[in-house]
């Protein structure tokens, strides 16, 4: 008897084993996201490639980088031309290069799903998809001409894709299951179509003729017709909108059927020029179709921002539109400049992103707009590296702070050198851009503060002097330093590095290359504290 249950404890422990860890998931709990791997909450700080770099002869000559960089994750591409390069012939050399390579580095991994679409085009498809529109139709733009933008409403497209994404996912559960290296997959990249606000083909005009799916409507709370009737002068960017998102969604639940990654599709967003559909991919995700891929494309986990806008408001308001109850705010790609570090502040401290990447931070692309000094390795991404190398210092209470209403974050901006932050008993004043720091136009001040305990916080941040007060409602005047320590998190478990005081507390800044600290405080009546009686003074 005794044999038997030591014959199922062994099953057991290897069933365990071979299981690992639990898959990577999002998961809510009423509006918090959080971005579980390895069962622990997880941000991503990711670095995505060139569109041409996922290559070993490039990611070779990456990995120090990526070390250097602080990234917790690549976000590479994954080319269906290269993956089956004939049909049913299936190639992973590439694939399997990038998961071993990455996983010894204890890099994580987003994939994007270079299929059917890419910024609104189609040329990731493999040649025999390309040569033959015949059987793997394109769309038709008004004038009844094919355009270089796979057609949505073919079946023959949509399994052609399906079935190497199929494909795709069994490898990476063959070779990651038990790792999880890769944790999320992006599911074709800014789809939609250029230079047409929908598909004219004759397939596509026959069903833009028909009512909307009643299903739809109901979804949508809409009213029943054709779509021009329920959408009026949006009908032909709804209408693509809805076959694209159908598309995405039935490739994403196949994958999902075959290994359960969290997945989700990207936006070219419209907030550019003219906003006219087609000049940006038509039918993408964008800020005017999330109600309609939401309910079109059910499979997804979010739709995600793409954002290079250097302005901060349109930043803000972007991430605002797209963080919503059911959608977790996530950036797989945005501008990689010193001016974009604060911005990654805003999205995880006031928007609760599970993650941000800047995109193309491998060294060595052919693109004209490839700005870096390639001599000078330390200036490179100076801002971007310093901003992973602190956030990982405390990942996991970041993460679970998050939408908390205890993390707040702030930054430097024109015309607001001093910003005031309210905590439930306190008042913390940043001030931004001090004249000893030598570029202002970067503006690379930039805090992250959470409120931790009655009296407690913690701070992390760049280029900042900082400043408590009671509230003013409080009826206390001072706000006394008890403890303030340098140092980081492992995992939960908060590791000293130092104690600040004197000077360093007498001029409460946080240098340059960032610091993250815990603030042990007491709150007291008497206006006992000399640099705010000195400030009064000046007064
Ligand atoms: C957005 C795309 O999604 C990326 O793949 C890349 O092409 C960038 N634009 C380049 O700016």
């Amino acid at each position: 008897m005794i044999y038997k249950y030591i014959a199922l404890l062994i099953l057991l422990f290897q069933s365990c084993a071979l299981l690992g860890q639990p898959l990577p998931q999002i998961r809510q709990e009423s509006n918090k996201h959080t971005l579980l791997v390895d069962g622990k909450p997880f941000i991503i700080l990711g670095a995505q490639l060139w569109n041409s770099s996922a290559w070993p002869i490039i990611t070779d000559r990456f990995w120090d980088q990526a070390r250097e960089l602080g990234c917790n994750t690549i976000e590479a591409p994954v080319y269906w031309q290269n993956i089956e390069p004939e049909p049913g012939t299936y190639n992973f050399t590439e694939l399997e290069n990038l998961i071993l390579e990455a996983r010894k580095r204890h890099l994580r991994l987003v994939l994007l799903w270079f299929g059917s679409y890419k910024n609104g085009r189609s040329q990731y498809a493999p040649p025999w998809v390309l040569e033959n529109p015949e059987k793997y139709p394109r769309m038709h733009n008004k004038g009844g001409q094919e355009i270089y933008v796979l057609s949505a409403v073919s079946k023959n497209n949509l399994n052609a894709d399906k079935r190497a994404f199929i494909e795709v996912m069994k490898f990476i559960r063959k070779i990651d299951e038990k790792h999880q290296t890769v944790i999320m997959m992006q599911v074709e990249n800014e789809p939609g179509s250029m230079w047409t606000d929908r598909d004219y083909s004759e397939t596509a005009n026959e069903l833009f003729k028909r009512e909307v799916p009643a299903e739809l409507t109901q979804k949508l709370q809409q009213r029943n017709g054709t779509w021009e009737d329920v959408f009026g002068i949006n009908a032909p960017e709804t209408f693509n909108a809805h076959y694209i998102a159908r598309y995405i969604d039935e490739i994403a639940q196949a994958g999902k059927e075959i290994y359960n990654l969290p997945m989700y599709a990207n936006v070219w967003i419209r907030e550019n020029a003219f906003e006219r559909p087609g000049e940006y991919p038509s039918g993408g995700p964008t800020s005017n179709m999330i109600e309609m891929w939401k309910a079109s494309a059910p499979h997804l986990d979010l739709l995600a921002l793409d954002i290079y806008k250097g302005n901060p408001d349109i930043f803000k308001a972007l991430c605002s539109i797209y963080h919503r109850p059911d959608n977790p705010l996530f950036i797989p790609e945005m501008g990689n400049g010193d001016n974009f570090a604060r911005f990654q502040f805003y999205a995880l401290g006031n928007h609760d992103a599970i993650g941000v990447a800047p995109y193309g931070l491998d060294p060595f692309h052919v693109d004209p707009h490839d700005k870096r000094d390639r001599e000078n390795l330390d200036q490179r991404f100076q801002a971007i590296a310093g901003n992973f190398h602190l956030l990982k210092k405390a990942i996991i209470p970041l993460a679970k702070l998050q939408g908390s209403g205890l993390l707040k974050a702030a930054g430097e901006e024109e015309g607001m050198t001093e910003q005031l932050l309210h905590f439930d008993q306190y008042d913390v004043l940043f001030n931004f851009g001090f004249p000893t720091y030598k570029d202002r136009s970067k503006r690379t001040g930039r805090v992250m503060i959470a409120q931790t305990g009655d009296d407690e916080f913690i701070l992390l941040g760049f280029d900042a002097k900082f400043t408590f007060r009671p509230a003013y409602s409080s009826g206390y005047e001072t706000a006394e330093f008890i403890l303030v320590e340098q140092g980081h998190f492992e995992e939960e478990e908060w590791i000293r590095e130092r104690i600040w005081n004197g000077d360093a507390l007498y001029h409460s800044t946080l240098p340059p290359d960032g610091a993250l600290l815990k603030i042990k405080l007491r709150k007291v009546k008497s206006l006992n504290n000399f640099k705010e009686k000195a400030n009064f003074d000046k007064n």
